[in-house]
């Protein structure tokens, strides 16, 4: 990867702050914090950094906490902590990819599903942590991770999202060789029961589901999008990558936004007033940087549970690589995998923080109470920050 050094012009006009160990716990050492915060002059930050090279200032170790904006500080708090706590055997098995989500005392996810381990001849994998463990490992090290065996019928997991108490509802990307499609299911993982909830539009072949959230209405607010074809286990699309609603009590589906050049993420703010949707489009296997690597905001309408998406804008671009997983916290603010960890913003679009692993997260999970599992393909992270974060309330998880 390309990193550009800082000029020491530049370097003076930005902060440094706390950067080693400061508790005998060396375990549990303080990642640094670099406050950029102030004012400072953006035409001196050299214009040449590459797509997904991570942002950085007066040096390139990672992982550390980079704050552009005041009100990061308090999500931050005193003793940030960025540990290392899985990974994968080798290389080849990108097992922390996607789809993370939170059930009780595990953390759910899938691996990757188009490279790593899995792809056109092979199935991704549906796998879990204990929290338990996290919270007893005060440091780096490697948990373990338990597989999942759901029913053939679940191909390339790319989303999911908890459900009432004994289930998750989960998007999958379908595989051609496998003879599967892509679609919806409820997957209760304690009896081992899989659900085929919608696998098709009106009997027409989705492209690949891709992320999903479910809405106090009842209703699976799901994207699809082209990724299944352009890493070669989907056949040719036959509808527009869209994101739809689909109403688990009438069965009813309907398409709620298109034109984007490749749909990805999808998060809904505390209220679920405004509907948040990650674009892709600059990575189709290539890099075309020109294209969206950005997140656009909806006002949600919703009229007795009819929903409408109106007033999109653009929300945010990501400063490095493309924005993917998203979600908002319980005051609105809306974090999301970018091409070197995840970067956060304000309810208004105002950048506020990265938290800089030096590496691309596809998606990572806001648990509560300070801590966020982070997913980087070949290595899981625990994130902990102040412990007034917590995730915006998730229906239908209780
Ligand atoms: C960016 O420009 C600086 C100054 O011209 C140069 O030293 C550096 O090598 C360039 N970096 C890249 C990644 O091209
Ligand atoms: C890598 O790890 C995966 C998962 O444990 C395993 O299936 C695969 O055979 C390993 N590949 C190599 C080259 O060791
Ligand atoms: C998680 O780990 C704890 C501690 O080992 C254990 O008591 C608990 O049963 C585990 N949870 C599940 C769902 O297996
Ligand atoms: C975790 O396992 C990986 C792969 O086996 C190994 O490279 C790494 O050193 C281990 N980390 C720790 C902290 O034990
Ligand atoms: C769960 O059920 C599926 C069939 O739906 C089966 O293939 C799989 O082996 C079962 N897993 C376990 C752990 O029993
Ligand atoms: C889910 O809730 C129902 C009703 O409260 C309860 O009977 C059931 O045991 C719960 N299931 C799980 C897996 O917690
Ligand atoms: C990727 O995007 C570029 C730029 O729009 C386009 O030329 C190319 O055909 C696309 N590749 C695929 C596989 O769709």
């Amino acid at each position: 990867m390309l990193h550009y050094k800082i000029t020491q012009a530049t370097a003076a006009l930005f902060l440094a702050v706390a950067a080693s160990a400061q508790s005998e716990s060396a375990q549990s050492a303080q990642v640094p914090v670099v406050d950029l915060s102030a004012p400072y002059s953006t035409n001196e930050i050299p214009g040449n950094r590459s797509f997904d090279a991570p942002f950085f200032v007066e040096d390139d170790t990672f992982p550390r906490i980079q704050i552009f904006d005041e009100k990061f500080k308090q999500i931050v708090g005193d003793e940030p902590t960025i540990h290392s706590i899985a990974k994968s055997a080798n290389d080849s098995f990108n097992a922390f990819h996607e789809a993370p989500l939170v059930r009780g005392d595990l953390v759910y996810f899938s691996s990757n599903a188009g490279s790593g381990g899995s792809g056109p001849d092979r199935n991704n994998r549906l796998l879990h942590v204990n929290l338990t463990e996290i919270e007893e490992l005060h440091g780096d090290g490697n948990i373990t991770v338990t597989y999942n065996e759901p029913s053939d019928r679940i191909q390339m997991i790319n989303g999911m999202a908890p459900y009432l108490n004994d289930s998750m509802i989960i998007a999958t990307e379908g595989r051609e060789n496998a003879g599967v499609e892509p679609g919806l299911f409820r997957y209760q993982p304690e009896t081992n029961t899989t659900t085929p909830l919608l696998t098709s539009f009106y009997g027409r072949r989705f492209d690949s589901l891709n992320d999903l959230k479910i809405h106090s209405s009842n209703q699976v607010i799901f994207v699809d999008s082209l990724y299944g074809f352009l890493q070669d286990f989907a056949p040719f699309p036959e509808l527009p990558e869209m994101v739809y609603a689909f109403d688990m009590d009438t069965g009813k589906v309907r398409p709620l936004a298109t034109d984007f050049v490749h749909p990805n993420g999808i998060a809904l703010s505390p209220d679920e007033s405004v509907a948040y949707v990650t674009d892709t489009g600059a990575q189709n296997g290539t890099v075309n940087t020109h294209l969206p690597a950005s997140i656009y905001a909806y006002d949600i309408k919703n009229e007795d549970g009819f929903l409408t998406f109106n007033n999109r804008r653009i929300f945010a671009h990501a400063l490095t690589g493309v924005p993917d997983g998203i979600h908002c916290d319980d005051e609105g603010n809306v974090w999301s995998g970018v091409g070197d960890g995840v970067a956060v913003w304000d309810k208004r679009g105002e950048l506020l923080g990265l938290i800089n692993i030096g590496t691309t997260s596809a998606n990572f999970v806001l648990v509560g109470d300070g801590l966020i599992i982070v997913l980087a393909e070949t290595e899981m992270f625990a994130v902990r920050l102040d412990s007034s974060l917590n995730p915006a309330k998730l229906h239908y998880a209780e």
